[in-house]
């Protein structure tokens, strides 16, 4: 049991723009931060990860970077910053910082530069090829639509972009580059900072030649990503990195990671590599995509969520250590996905809660799921904000497809669900701003606020910071070994955590039926102590249980 501070830790995530604007201009910012940082501490929460304040020209809501060591004005300056770091230190809680530097934007300095010539000092900081007769170097496409290359006539050569073409990808092969930002992570750091979230981080080394990918029917370009997820170098410059930057410093580092396998983030946070601490994984989010991807819908089938996250459990036992997360800036709102935000939102809402934050790994939170947010739909996609869904939609209509069934992948996965602005209570725009918010509130946010949340001990925030309390009073919620039980079942998700002679049983019925199951004897405990329920009272622990619909239990007993 290799204790550490971010292994006993919650994780909230601000998405900046869409928390809580203090100025009126619409926008999240720094102050409007700061202003709720009570908030999050009475919620329990230890760490803060931000996502992107840097400057940036949001092509990519700040996920494309102008200047890695400036604060976007709109979100304010780097004194309130300041202020927020000391703040939340006073309060004793972290902060963790977004890195982004598979890409920057191309608004900043260095590709400014480098786009001018060939010869340009900066040139080689960004990865350019010669086109091959007349067209992209390579078929593969960008993760946000459209082929991957963009050509650039000042210099009759193409760049690559994974993302959107205003975020052209930094070329990590260059060890100016690396030096360049190894000295920005080190001046954050030095600033106070407590780690990084390193977005998509597995990504920087790609396989020399770019080769070509295979086109599946129906589509364009390539995936390509077996030539850049997890590439032939990424080792290396993780050891380089820990060597050179984190390993100076007591802190925490996450890396997004699309892509990866439990084997291989074994690799990436073992102790012994001297890598990264844990990686933020996306297998879980993918179960419920058809064969063509995100935007093709599929009904999740409970079995396969368990075999996954229990997959990832056992995987990291005992070397290496899990993110746990149902939601984020890039997925719907877990009650809607994979809840009932309806009749059982409450319900649904603690249940889904409970099956993560009773599990082994740091739990995070993205800002809004402590009161159950749910996916917005807005009848028109003007109302949309987001690149990667206005891509989808473009693409869909050239296509010829019809509208009804594109607006009903957007209403189910649309990263803007997860981007209307938090709900803090019942006055105009929810309390977020005295502006024309920058991206329409969810019209529910009279019955949805923390304000009201707030005022009623049976709320879905109060179940949270039960939660997160039980976490930090009982060592075997964080340090326990997992195991499985029930694996067949189609509705209840059952699991226990062991710990010396401690043992946990948590009990959570995934569906509206109420249902009666029948335990096996690994499920048994010795003098059970319910320690949360997601209803009134204290349930029977028998060896047949019965579960109300979206039915979470917890008994704490011994072996
Ligand atoms: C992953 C981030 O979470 C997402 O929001 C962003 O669009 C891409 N990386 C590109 O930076």
């Amino acid at each position: 049991m290799n204790k550490k501070w971010w292994k006993e830790s919650v994780v909230y995530q601000v998405y900046p723009r869409s928390f809580k604007d203090s100025n009126g201009d619409g926008i999240g910012d720094l102050q409007g931060i700061i202003s709720k940082l009570d908030y999050l501490k009475e919620l329990g929460i230890d760490v803060i990860w931000l996502s992107p304040v840097y400057k940036s020209p949001n092509d990519d809501n700040g996920y494309d970077i102008s200047d890695y060591q400036g604060i976007m004005d709109e979100f304010g300056t780097m004194a309130d910053w300041d202020q927020l770091l000391e703040e939340m230190h006073n309060r004793g809680m972290k902060l963790i910082m977004d890195l982004v530097v598979n890409h920057s934007s191309d608004e900043h300095k260095w590709f400014v530069e480098s786009r001018k010539s060939k010869d340009n000092p900066y040139r080689n900081y960004y990865i350019w090829r010669k086109g091959k007769d007349r067209k992209e170097p390579n078929n593969w496409g960008s993760n946000f639509g459209g082929s991957a290359w963009e050509y650039d006539e000042e210099t009759d050569e193409y760049f690559l972009h994974l993302f959107s073409k205003k975020q052209p990808d930094l070329n990590w092969e260059n060890p100016q580059l690396r030096k360049e930002v190894y000295n920005m992570m080190t001046w954050w750091l030095d600033k106070g900072i407590d780690g990084f979230r390193m977005d998509v981080v597995n990504f920087i080394s790609k396989v020399e030649g770019l080769p070509d990918d295979e086109v599946k029917p129906g589509k364009k370009y390539a995936s390509g990503s077996k030539y850049y997820r997890n590439g032939p170098k990424i080792h290396d410059y993780f050891q380089e990195m820990n060597r050179e930057v984190l390993s100076k410093y007591d802190i925490m580092t996450v890396g997004e990671m699309p892509g990866v396998k439990p084997e291989l983030a074994k690799k990436y946070t073992a102790d012994d590599r001297n890598e990264l601490n844990m990686v933020f994984q996306f297998q879980h989010m993918g179960l419920d995509n058809g064969k063509n991807g995100k935007w093709d819908l599929k009904p999740l089938y409970l079995p396969d969520l368990k075999e996954n996250l229990t997959e990832w459990q056992k995987a990291l036992e005992n070397e290496g250590w899990n993110s746990l997360y149902f939601s984020n800036h890039d997925q719907p709102r877990s009650v809607s996905r994979f809840g009932d935000d309806g009749k059982y939102h409450k319900e649904s809402a603690k249940m889904l809660a409970t099956i993560l934050h009773m599990m082994k790994g740091t739990p995070y939170v993205y800002q809004g799921e402590e009161i159950g947010m749910t996916n917005v739909h807005f009848s028109s996609i003007e109302d949309y904000k987001d690149i990667e869904t206005i891509n989808f939609y473009n693409e869909q209509m050239e296509a010829g497809k019809p509208i009804e069934e594109t607006m009903k992948s957007i209403y189910e996965k649309s990263r803007d669900n997860a981007r209307t602005p938090m709900q803090w209570d019942r006055s105009t725009n929810a309390g977020f701003t005295t502006g024309s918010p920058w991206i329409a509130v969810n019209p529910n946010y009279s019955e949805v606020n923390v304000e009201s949340q707030i005022h009623d001990e049976n709320s879905i925030f109060h179940y949270y910071k039960k939660l997160i309390s039980l976490r930090k009073e009982h060592e075997i919620i964080v340090y326990g070994n997992y195991d499985l039980l029930l694996p067949e079942h189609e509705e209840v998700f059952a699991y226990s955590r062991a710990l010396g002679d401690e043992k946990l049983l948590v009990l959570c019925n995934f569906y509206a039926n109420e249902i009666e199951v029948e335990l096996p004897t690994e499920g048994n405990l010795r003098s059970p102590k319910q320690l949360i329920r997601n209803y009134p009272g204290d349930a029977t622990l028998s060896p047949k249980v019965k579960l109300k619909p979206y039915e979470a239990v917890v008994y704490k007993g011994s072996i």
